[in-house]
């Protein structure tokens, strides 16, 4: 019997997946710990750092077209960026699809400012000496809506189908672990190693997917979008990555945004 626990044990540790049941995430004394810690943090926020580069890179002519973003429409017509972040993703019918915040400024810059998909999809994410610009300029747009609700539109068809598409996805079981998003992060109290898991079905908890993100991650000292996190997990579930600012990330944002609609967004933040 302790043989057989052993091993199981062994397997799961060589997979890279510890794996113990803690108590309710709220009684959690680690995860309150962690919490103070990042209170006291995010009263000198580094995330600031890349709000100002956004903000520049967001005013400033740049790319092919020697244009800057301020025609870029978000949703709450071109140029208005103050509560746009936090009313995505939402319908934009000039590409027929739902789009969250990051795709649409990869797209603002393609069409305004004239770069290339290939270009900016071939290291989207930040590593310790590179901060990819639609990651800084995400993390001035989301600071825009510090303090606001929560309100991705829910009104068009596409929105709705956006929002059962990515709550199927969330389910979807597959994989060499038949591992879905639900098997993590879809039950109460779970935790891996010492990061407790929200569960994302229930709306008190949905809002731990936005709140904080973007994030300065204290590992590594970087600057990451929910197009990153997602991403992440996608490689934790040992399924194949999905693309960058592909209708996949933008439907499971949907879904996570729509389940934390109402509650005040606090803009971007720290995570570990
Ligand atoms: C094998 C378990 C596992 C699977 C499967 C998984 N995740 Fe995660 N997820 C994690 C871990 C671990 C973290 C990081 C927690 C931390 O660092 O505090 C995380 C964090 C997150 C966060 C950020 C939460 C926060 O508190 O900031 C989001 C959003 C998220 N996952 C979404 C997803 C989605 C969507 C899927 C399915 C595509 C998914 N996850 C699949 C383990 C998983």
């Amino acid at each position: 019997m302790r043989h057989a626990l052993l091993l199981g044990l062994a397997a799961a540790v060589a997979a890279g997946v510890p794996w113990t049941q803690a108590s309710a995430q709220m009684d959690d004394p680690v995860a309150a710990e962690f919490d103070k810690f990042r209170e006291v943090l995010e009263k000198d926020n580094p995330a600031e750092l890349w709000e100002v580069k956004g903000e520049q890179l967001w005013t400033t002519p740049g790319g092919p077209k020697k244009a800057s973003l301020e025609k870029c429409d978000l949703g709450l017509g071109p140029g208005v960026v103050k509560g746009a972040y936090a009313q995505m993703p939402r319908y934009f019918a000039d590409v027929d699809r739902v789009m969250d915040a990051e795709a649409r400024i990869v797209h603002c810059m393609i069409t305004l400012q004239g770069y290339e998909l290939d270009k900016l999809d071939d290291k989207p994410f930040s590593s310790a000496t590179h901060t990819p610009d639609p990651v800084s300029i995400t993390t001035y747009v989301a600071a825009q809506s510090a303090g606001m609700k929560l309100a991705p539109p829910q009104n068009h068809p596409k929105e709705k189908a956006a929002y059962a598409i990515g709550k199927e996805i969330f389910h979807y079981r597959a994989g060499s672990y038949d591992f879905s998003c639900a098997s993590c992060h879809g039950v109460d109290g779970q935790r891996i190693r010492t990061q407790p898991l929200p569960n994302f079905t229930k709306p008190e908890q949905a809002i731990r997917s936005v709140q904080g993100w973007p994030g300065y991650r204290m590992t590594g000292g970087v600057m990451h979008t929910l197009q990153w996190r997602l991403t992440d997990c996608y490689r934790q579930q040992r399924f194949p990555e999905p693309g960058y600012t592909s209708e996949t990330l933008s439907a499971l944002l949907t879904y996570l945004t729509v389940n934390a609609s109402g509650q005040v967004y606090k803009g971007p933040g720290i995570k570990r």
